[in-house]
This record gives structure tokens, C-alpha cells and sequence, in this order.
């Protein structure tokens, strides 16, 4: 059987799955003896074939700017952009962070730094200055790539980053001019599978966001997934709704959809129902990937807006980030008249590792079942496995092609994710009798508003920061469109405490703080809601108990407290 022909008949499939190897799929990307380039499987080997004219990117941003770029130009304009890191004395392994917004420049500059065998971070744009001073400072990044708009944020911390080397603003006329004049040719490194591409910060309970490493292997599961499980073919229009300051955006809005040499969407806007519906029909869009808030928000707006396009190109639709509630696939299906097929993976994942692929039926509520070429098992925490649906921790046998190499200098925290013979993945979930894992929810503290992975600790570390907090406990809250929403429970200095005096100040002072977190860390990770406590719960090693805190904002047990210092 062919590996394009297994995703759609369901009995091959599972054959498929027993007998496949990654040894097998190896020559589905171009080598140079041993070696490899995600990059070059990206982009340049389309270049040499007849999809040098094919539309890569088709790219649109809010005010209606429109551009494309066909395989070949995508090939040109990312060799340009090595060269001009040459130029910048970028070397091998340096790290270059990319703070930029949705522009084509991103994607022509995280291609240009894989292709050098630099590493390339991505920071999203909504990061202020702490967000990335842990980041950078971390990677000890050589080049930080912005925009005119961006930059003062990195200017304000420039002094606590002794490695970085220079700041190269992609709208400056100065390297407008560079980039027209850059060499379009470019000798492309040829690394060894295992040597780092990529890396992405993200969060955990306790302790800065952790530099998760990719290696130029990952995109041999980011290639085979785009088209087992996206069904990614020649003929598609493709739209990941992802931005690339996540995992998603970096697996399969640019190396899986290109090394397959698909047409891919990207819109540099932000969420809009109308919009997106305008542009599914416009660019007749037929492989859609996105994100349960996004399908939750769409679901809230009116249903009469939806009728008024032709989705009629839609062939295949799949959702990821956070847990895809039944009436999203319901709602789907009367309004689209096919499912959202969920996929489940992770930063540290690199790529998909269950989903519901095109032939499943999918069991409403269910993540589907693991890829060809992934075991996986719900493990109890000593990592032994158990059996059908019994809860514990979703578990993946190590060693699939885009798993994490590292976690950037803290090999201890690297070593933490596995027992026994097991990565552990934080999540919690069962397997049906049938083999469908079910999400049951996060091991740990971790948050997931708007699907997007923060990190408590960071934003009680904000919080800690302003002058009129003494301590906050920081958990996230259900909340029926985004998932979670960041609640912050806040003990205030004794002067601020006696400075409310009715409901107004009381607010003033909320409003303050969230205010504060989102304009010193991040636009999106800022608490929503904030609650005036006397005293947090902790543990008598003083460690906060989020736990307690959560149960009691969702009037459930706070359960077993016998670790508590006194409450
Ligand atoms: C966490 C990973 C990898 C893509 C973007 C997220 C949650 C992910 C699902 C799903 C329920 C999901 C998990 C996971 N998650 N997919 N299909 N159903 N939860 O990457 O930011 O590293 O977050 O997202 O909790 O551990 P990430």
C-alpha cells in the first residue's frame, strides 16, 4: 500500500500503522548524503521542479494589502536573507529571534536562518519587555529581527542582554535597500538530522518559560502529518490560522504545508468572523486549520453572516490547541456540512501525535488515535500502562522524528518530561477500548486561554512586580468562548487595601493590575479577573497551592489539604 492512499480507507490504515517505520518515509524529502535542510525540503526543492511558479504564499493583512509569492521567489527571497545574516557575521547554531508581526518577512527570515544552520526563535508580537527578556536573555540570541513599531520594546531591555549583537529592523530603508540588493543565490548548509532549527519558549507551573529545541529532523513528521492527517494535496488552498510565534505556525504554516508544496494562506489580521469567512471564500479555500476559540467565536456570531459566502471549496477541517467541544463538530456539521477533526500535540511534540485522521469515524469528543510511526499510552504516574478508560497521564514512547532535542540550558527540566520509558506529557486523558484517546485536562497548573499556553508563574511574577502587590496566585478560570481566562487572586499592601473604599476604587485597582501585566508581559496573558484576597494557600514549604484556589472559585472540594500551612 501507498502511503498517500492510507489516510483514506480505514482498515489500510490501521495495517498501515502497524507496519510503518520512519526509515520508510525518510525519502519523501531530499537529502545530501546523510544530511538534510528543513528549509531546503521546505521551499527550494519546489523551486527545481514544476512548482517553481506555483503559488507558495498567498498573503493578505488587515487594510487589504495583498502579495504572493510563488515557490521560487519564497526560494529567493529566504536566500537573501541568509545572506544578509551572513553579512551580519550570523553563524552556525546562533541563535536570531524573529519579534515581527505576520508579515512575509517572517517567513522569508525563518527560512533564511534555518538555511544558514543558524537557530531561529520566534517571539509573538503581542511579548513586552519581560516576556522577552526572559526569552532572549535565555537563548542569548545574537540578532533580534522587528519592525520600526516593535523595536522600543527590545530597545528598553537592550542593556540586560549582553549577547545580543544587533537589531535588524525589516522596514528600515536600510535594509530595504540590503534586501534588494542581496544575492539571490545562497550555498544552503546541509546539517546533520539531529542539529537544532528551531526553538520555542513555552510555559510550565513553576519556574520562566522553557526554550524548547527543534532539530531539522522534525520536519519528516511535520511533512507526513500534513498529509496524513491535514490531507494536504497539490491541488489545495490551505489556511493555518496559527501565528508562528507558536509551535503551529512554525510545523504547518511553514515547514509540513511547504515541504509538500501546498498553496498556503496566511492572514496577517485579526480575528474577525466576517473576514474569515470571506476569506475561506475568496482565496476558495479547501484545507482549514484552527483553533477551538477561533470555532467557538465563530459559532457566537451570527448565523445568517455565514450563508451570505460561498464555502462550497471547503473539502477538509481540522482543530487543535485545546479541547474541541462536541457542539463545535455539531455546529460544523450543520454549517460547513463536515466535522473539525481535533489533533493533539505540543510545543515539545514538534508535530502531531494523535488526531483523527480523514478515514476515522470520528467518535465525537475523542482526539483520535496516534499517528502511523506513534505509541502512545495513558500511564499511571510511576509510568506503567493502564488499561481502557481508566484516567491518567497521556503518555508518548519517545523517539518519534520531531520530538524535542532539549530544553535550552536546563537539561534537568529536559529530563523531568520522561519516566521509565516514557514521555510524559502533562496532559491528563483516557483510551477507549477502541483506541481513542480522551483529553480529561492539564496535569498541572498550565493555562490554555484562547489556546494559547501560559504560564502561571509568569504572570504572578508580574503582578509581584508592581508596588502595590505583596503576593498572587494565578489559575485559570473556565470560561465558555476562550477555554480558560487568566483569574489572579491578589494580596495588596495594607495602604492600597485601605485605600478601597467602595466598588469603584475596588475596580480602579483590577483594572490597574491586569493593566500592568499586559503592558509589561504580554498582550494576551494578562488576568481578566482579579480578586482582593487577605492570604494565599500554601503549602508549609510556602509553594502557592493553585490548586485550592481553583477549586474554590469553581465551589468544588479544595480536597486533600493536609500540606497546607493553615487556612
Ligand atoms: C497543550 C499544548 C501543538 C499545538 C498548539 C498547542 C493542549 C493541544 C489539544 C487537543 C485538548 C489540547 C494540551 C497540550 N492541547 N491540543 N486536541 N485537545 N487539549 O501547543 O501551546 O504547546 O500546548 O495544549 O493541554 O498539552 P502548546
Amino acid at each position: 500500500m501507498k502511503v498517500d492512499d492510507a489516510p483514506h480507507n480505514l482498515e489500510a490504515y490501521d495495517t498501515f500503522y502497524r507496519t510503518f517505520q520512519w526509515k520508510s518515509a525518510q525519502k519523501e524529502l531530499d537529502w545530501f548524503d546523510g544530511k538534510l535542510n528543513a528549509a531546503y525540503n521546505a521551499v527550494d526543492r519546489h523551486a527545481h521542479t514544476w512548482r517553481k511558479n506555483k503559488i507558495a504564499l498567498y498573503w493578505e493583512d488587515e487594510t487589504g494589502n495583498e502579495k504572493k509569492y510563488t515557490f521560487e521567489e519564497l526560494s529567493f527571497a529566504s536566500n537573501k536573507i541568509g545572506n544578509i545574516l551572513k553579512d551580519f557575521g550570523v553563524a552556525r547554531g546562533d541563535r536570531v529571534f524573529l519579534f515581527l508581526p505576520r508579515i512575509p518577512e517572517l517567513f522569508f527570515s525563518f527560512l533564511g536562518i534555518l538555511k544558514i544552520g543558524a537557530i531561529a526563535g520566534t517571539l509573538f508580537s503581542a511579548f513586552q519587555e519581560q516576556a522577552l527578556l526572559d526569552r532572549l536573555g535565555n537563548s542569548e540570541a545574537a540578532v533580534v529581527m522587528t519592525t520600526k513599531e516593535l523595536k522600543p520594546r527590545i530597545d528598553k531591555i537592550r542593556k540586560k542582554l549582553p549577547a545580543l549583537k544587533h537589531i535588524i529592523v525589516v522596514d528600515a530603508e536600510s535594509f530595504i535597500t540590503s534586501f534588494a540588493h542581496a544575492p539571490e543565490e545562497l550555498h544552503i548548509s546541509h546539517m546533520d538530522p539531529d542539529d537544532y532549527a528551531f526553538m520555542l519558549y513555552t510555559s510550565g507551573t513553576t519556574g520562566k518559560p522553557k526554550g524548547v529545541v527543534h532539530s531539522h529532523r522534525a520536519i519528516l513528521q511535520q511533512h507526513m502529518t500534513a498529509r496524513w492527517v491535514l490531507d494536504l494535496k497539490d491541488d489545495d488552498t490551505y489556511w493555518c490560522t496559527a501565528d508562528p510565534g507558536w509551535v503551529t505556525g512554525i510545523a504547518y504554516e511553514i515547514l509540513g504545508n511547504w515541504s509538500l508544496g501546498i498553496t498556503s494562506l496566511v492572514y496577517a489580521g485579526r480575528f474577525d468572523p466576517a473576514k474569515w469567512y470571506e476569506l475561506l471564500a475568496k482565496y476558495r479555500v479547501t484545507v482549514w486549520y484552527t483553533a477551538p476559540t477561533a470555532i467557538r467565536m465563530l459559532m457566537a456570531a451570527d448565523t445568517e453572516l455565514v450563508k451570505k459566502y460561498d464555502l462550497s471549496a471547503l473539502r477538509h477541517m481540522c482543530s487543535v490547541g485545546e479541547p474541541l467541544n462536541p457542539e463545535a463538530i455539531r455546529w460544523a456539521i450543520k454549517t460547513f456540512d463536515k466535522p473539525f477533526h481535533d489533533t493533539w500535540w505540543q510545543t515539545e511534540t514538534g508535530a502531531i501525535c494523535i488526531a483523527n485522521y480523514p478515514s476515522m469515524n470520528i467518535k465525537i469528543g475523542s482526539m483520535g488515535k496516534p499517528i502511523p510511526g506513534v505509541t502512545a499510552a495513558i500511564v499511571d504516574d510511576s509510568g506503567t500502562e493502564l488499561g481502557p478508560n481508566q484516567e491518567g497521564n497521556i503518555a508518548l514512547s519517545p523517539g518519534w522524528p520531531s520530538m524535542m532535542h532539549t530544553i535550552w540550558k536546563r537539561p534537568h527540566k529536559y529530563k523531568s518530561y520522561f519516566t521509565r520509558h516514557w514521555y510524559i506529557s502533562g496532559d491528563r486523558g483516557m483510551q477507549d477500548k477502541d483506541g481513542y484517546f480522551w483529553f480529561i485536562g492539564r496535569a498541572d497548573d498550565v493555562i490554555k486561554t484562547s489556546g494559547e499556553r501560559v504560564g502561571p508563574f509568569e504572570v504572578e511574577s508580574a503582578l509581584v512586580s508592581h508596588p502595590w502587590v505583596i503576593e498572587a496566585g494565578v489559575i485559570g478560570k473556565p470560561d465558555p468562548m476562550r477555554g480558560e481566562i487568566i483569574k489572579a487572586f491578589v494580596v495588596l499592601k495594607n495602604e492600597q487595601r485601605k485605600s478601597i473604599t467602595d466598588k469603584k476604587s475596588e475596580e480602579a485597582l483590577k483594572d490597574e493590575l491586569s493593566l500592568y501585566v499586559k503592558k509589561h508581559l504580554a498582550g494576551h496573558a494578562y488576568p481578566r479577573e482579579v480578586e482582593f484576597i487577605d492570604k494565599l494557600p500554601k503549602t508549609r514549604s510556602g509553594k502557592i497551592m493553585r490548586r485550592i484556589l481553583k477549586a474554590k472559585e469553581m465551589g468544588l472540594p479544595v480536597g486533600d489539604t493536609s500540606t497546607l500551612e493553615e487556612y
